[in-house]
């Protein structure tokens, strides 16, 4: 099985460097990736829905504005945000992000704001109303993940700052019937037939997922430096020790290596593992000790013992990855 799963991740690797070279790489701050669903502007006179702006608001005008979920307010505020977005007075430069809107995004919620349509809540279903179906799918993660990555919930792990291709790899496993996973592998598994993505090397599913990895991923996390100090604060005296012996292992093991670089990006296939979820990263390290869950871990962590990787996940959940190169 193991054998089966490894020439998977092969397969994509080189569908990866052979076809896909710029939407693997990974970009910079600023730098959109022109996915195939970006490359097209959406033809005159095509009528947008709520359910197309509906993503957008979440991606760009969150947390400033909250027209994300609520149609009536965003309907009722259509002249004004179509001439905020129009004239680029907005959306306003959010620093925890490293995405910026394109013009086709403009495009989308300017076509909306005009009115060209009735203002209908269209469900993804129907296919020939909804235009950018990958965008549709990200909105689903929304609730887990939160809008841009950072997850509002101590159960359901960040995804910002996670190399986007690292984020492709996993939901490819994800898809595969013998995952290991307490939801994603059931999330996945649905939306995969709802949305018709399909195993294997098939372009069309490697593109959404692509675009998947890089809508998450491109976020910066939004918590902050100060929001890990003042958790680090509260610490008892035994944890704060607990908290130093995590630092001290980090940096002797050398994981700054492949996963924190000078700008706060993790190295290419990696995750952001800084300021993430404590139980998360807890079931991931002990998954590698057990020998599974990767191609790296399982032998990065074997000299470790239980008690070292306890202080290793305190010591990086309470972290900024601002903080963890000092
Ligand atoms: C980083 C925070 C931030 C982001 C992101 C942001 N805005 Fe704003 N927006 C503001 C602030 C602050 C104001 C009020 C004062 C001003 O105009 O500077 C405002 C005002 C507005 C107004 C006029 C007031 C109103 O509510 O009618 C509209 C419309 C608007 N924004 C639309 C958007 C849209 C659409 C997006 C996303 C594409 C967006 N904004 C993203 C901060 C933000
Ligand atoms: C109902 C909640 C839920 C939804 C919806 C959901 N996820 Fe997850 N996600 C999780 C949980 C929980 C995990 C941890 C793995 C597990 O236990 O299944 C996870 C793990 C992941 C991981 C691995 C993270 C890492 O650090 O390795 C990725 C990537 C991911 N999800 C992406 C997505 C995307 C993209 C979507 C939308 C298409 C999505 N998830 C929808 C709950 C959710
Ligand atoms: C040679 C590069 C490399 C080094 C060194 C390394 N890692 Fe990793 N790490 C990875 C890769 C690649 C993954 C993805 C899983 C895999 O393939 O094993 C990963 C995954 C992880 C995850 C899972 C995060 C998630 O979101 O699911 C954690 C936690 C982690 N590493 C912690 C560490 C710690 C702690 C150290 C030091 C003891 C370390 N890593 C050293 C490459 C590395």
């Amino acid at each position: 099985m193991v054998k089966v799963k490894v020439r998977s991740l092969l397969i994509f690797l080189s569908v990866c460097s052979l076809s896909m070279m710029t939407a693997c790489a990974r970009q910079g701050p600023h730098k959109p990736v022109a996915t195939a669903a970006e490359e097209k502007s959406p033809s005159a006179g095509t009528k947008m829905s709520f359910t197309d702006v509906r993503p957008l608001f979440a991606r760009h005008c969150t947390p400033c504005h909250t027209w994300n979920s609520d149609q009536p307010m965003a309907e009722s505020k259509r002249d004004r945000i179509g001439a905020m977005v129009a004239s680029k007075a907005m959306p306003k430069a959010d620093p925890a992000k490293q995405v910026s809107i394109t013009e086709r995004e403009r495009t989308i919620i300017q076509r909306w704001a005009t009115g060209e349509n009735g203002g209908t809540q269209t469900t993804v279903t129907e296919v020939g109303v909804v235009r950018d179906v990958n965008l549709a799918l990200a909105s689903r993660c929304f609730s887990c993940h939160g809008p841009q990555g950072t997850s509002g919930s101590a159960d359901f792990p960040n995804l910002a700052g996670h190399d986007p291709a690292y984020i492709v790899g996993r939901l490819q496993y994800f898809m595969d019937p013998q995952a290991r996973g307490t939801v994603m592998p059931a999330q996945m598994q649905a939306l995969a037939k709802e949305f018709g993505l399909k195993a294997g090397d098939d372009a069309k599913t490697i593109a959404t997922l692509t675009y998947l990895g890089d809508f998450f991923g491109r976020y910066r996390l939004s918590v902050t430096s100060d929001d890990t100090a003042a958790l680090r604060k509260k610490l008892n005296a035994q944890d704060k020790l607990q908290y130093q012996n995590g630092k001290k292992l980090v940096s002797e093991n050398q994981c700054l290596a492949c996963h924190l670089q000078p700008d706060f990006t993790p190295t290419p296939m990696t995750p952001m593992i800084f300021a993430q979820k404590r139980g998360y990263l807890e079931s991931r390290l002990a998954e590698f000790k057990g020998g599974q869950g990767g191609m790296t871990m399982p032998d990065i962590v074997k000299p470790l013992s239980e008690s070292d990787l306890s202080a290793i996940a305190l010591y990086l959940s309470l972290t900024h990855p601002a903080d963890g190169l000092q």
